[in-house]
């Protein structure tokens, strides 16, 4: 019998087994700090988004995977993200971020941010896959025992990113956009006529 997978929000009776694979998973060697109760109080609240990958075949649908994200006003934090042992290294991971990716562009949050252990060396493989780019080092961010990589994604188009924009100097002065170019000028930058992209 063909599997076929959905990807749909997680409901109340997720919580239980969200938190065991997370145990399993994703906090090995750590104390259990997503429990039950606190993936029941992401699956609530009008801010986080609990995302589940159920896989359907001979017998009732598994939980392969799952996601919990929380929207900010600016940037939206990936809490947890983990795929089942069994359903590893078949694009799952990679179906959930996307979804989750243009949730937040369609919620107008660019921003995605995330935290790592900074010895997973499979996450990191696979965040820079995704095309996530390491921000920072958090030391003992886990429990007061393990450090962090700080990751994030600029969910802008590319096009969108490569706009003027105000920002700060290397020297800590304010940076001033000059006039924003015309759309003609903009595209003959980036696109210049001998079709070598700047
Ligand atoms: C990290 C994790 C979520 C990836 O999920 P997945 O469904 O296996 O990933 P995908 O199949 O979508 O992989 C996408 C790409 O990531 C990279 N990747 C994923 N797993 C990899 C591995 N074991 N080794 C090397 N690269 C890997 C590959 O480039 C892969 O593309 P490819 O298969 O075409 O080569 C999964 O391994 C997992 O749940 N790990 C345990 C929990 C965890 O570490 N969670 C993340 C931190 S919260």
């Amino acid at each position: 019998m063909p599997v076929t997978l959905e990807i749909a929000p997680g409901r109340a009776a997720d919580a239980q087994v969200i938190a065991e694979m997370s145990r399993r998973l994703v906090e090995v060697g750590l104390p259990w700090t997503w429990t039950p109760g606190r993936v029941a109080r992401h699956l609530q609240h009008p801010e986080s988004l609990v995302l589940t990958a159920r896989a359907s075949g001979a017998g009732s649908p598994i939980l392969a995977g799952f996601a919990i994200m929380h929207f900010g006003d600016d940037i939206a934090h990936l809490n947890l993200l983990a795929v089942d042992s069994r359903w590893q290294r078949r694009g799952l991971g990679r179906r959930l971020v996307e979804w989750l990716e243009q949730s937040a562009i369609t919620a107008g949050t660019f921003s995605l941010c995330l935290e790592v252990r900074a010895r997973n060396p499979v996450a990191l493989l696979f965040y820079r896959e995704l095309g996530f780019e390491e921000t920072g080092r958090v030391p003992r961010y886990y429990s007061g025992r393990e450090d962090a990589l700080r990751l994030a994604k600029d969910l802008r188009h590319p096009l969108a990113r490569a706009w003027p924009d105000a920002g700060i100097n290397a020297d800590g002065t304010d940076r001033v956009p000059g006039p924003a170019p015309s759309a003609a000028q903009w595209l003959a930058l980036h696109f210049p006529k001998d079709g070598s992209h700047a």
